[in-house]
């Protein structure tokens, strides 16, 4: 097969030229993944590191401005200790070689979420990882951890009602901006494309304020089996749609 073919066919339609400038990925399916081959929900999670390392090149390659992806939920502590001890561990070792390779990558990182409740290395880590990155240009990587979305929307409305009580603002000059100024995203457009592999149709409290106009991609694909063919297919879906944002 001649090689022009090969390669219009790996891309089915996606249009370079007319990337969505935000995409957001929940990185869901890892468990199921490591089951179906008899293996531990660990190895499923380190399986989606994988993917996530490769669909985060790739898309810093095609010239995506932002990548938010969804790491670990508000509601992931119920998981057993050790899974959640496990995921812990992939995170420092991902965050470990990130700082390695990151004048070779010079990916932008930032992280949504409130970090506290990590342990004092990784948050290390994560700190590092983003002092050291901030400049960078091009592709801006978001990663979600102890995130969810009515936490961040939670903690805006305190921080604006204690504006209220303590330099007595006015509640009547609230706006909308007043919110999205103080979530996690402060100063990242909206998604325009939010994509949930693993078969699940569900938002599962991710970036609930951000996503009032996203198009949405779901797809049975397992995270960890996620690839850059299967973001093609997302990307060229996006692309065929209209967005009207309530007009006409
Ligand atoms: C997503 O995969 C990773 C995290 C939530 C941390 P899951 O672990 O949820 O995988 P499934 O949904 O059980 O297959
Ligand atoms: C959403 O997946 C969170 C992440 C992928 C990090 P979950 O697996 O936690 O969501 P539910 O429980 O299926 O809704
Ligand atoms: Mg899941």
């Amino acid at each position: 097969m001649p090689l022009f073919r090969k390669a219009a066919e790996q891309t089915p339609e996606v249009d370079f030229t007319r990337l969505p400038r935000h995409i957001a990925i929940i990185m869901d399916g890892n468990g199921r993944w490591a089951k179906r081959r008899g293996l531990p929900r660990t190895a499923g999670h380190a399986a989606g590191a994988e993917t996530f390392r490769t669909i985060a090149t790739y898309c810093k390659e095609i010239g995506l401005d932002y990548l938010t992806v969804y790491a670990f939920s508000t509601e992931n502590w119920k998981r057993p200790e050790e899974e959640v001890s496990s995921i812990m561990t992939l995170l420092k070792k991902y965050l470990l070689e990130a700082i390695d390779r990151m004048e070779r990558d010079r990916v932008k990182m930032a992280f949504f979420g409130d970090l506290t409740p990590l342990t004092p290395e990784l948050r290390e880590l994560c700190e590092r990882t983003r002092e050291i990155s901030k400049h960078y240009e091009g592709c801006q990587v978001n990663i979600c951890l102890n995130y969810g979305g009515r936490d961040e929307i939670t903690r805006a409305v305190r921080q604006l009602a204690e504006e209220c009580v303590k330099e007595g603002r006015s509640p009547d000059s609230i706006a909308e901006r007043d919110i999205s100024d103080r979530l996690f995203s402060a100063g990242v457009p909206d998604p325009d494309l939010i994509i949930r592999p693993s078969g699940e149709v569900r938002t599962s409290n991710f970036l609930l304020w951000q996503s009032a106009y996203s198009e949405y991609y779901f797809t049975d694909v397992l995270w960890p089996d996620f690839s850059k063919e299967e973001l093609h297919k997302a990307i060229a879906s996006y692309q065929k749609r209209s967005r009207r944002f309530g007009g006409v």
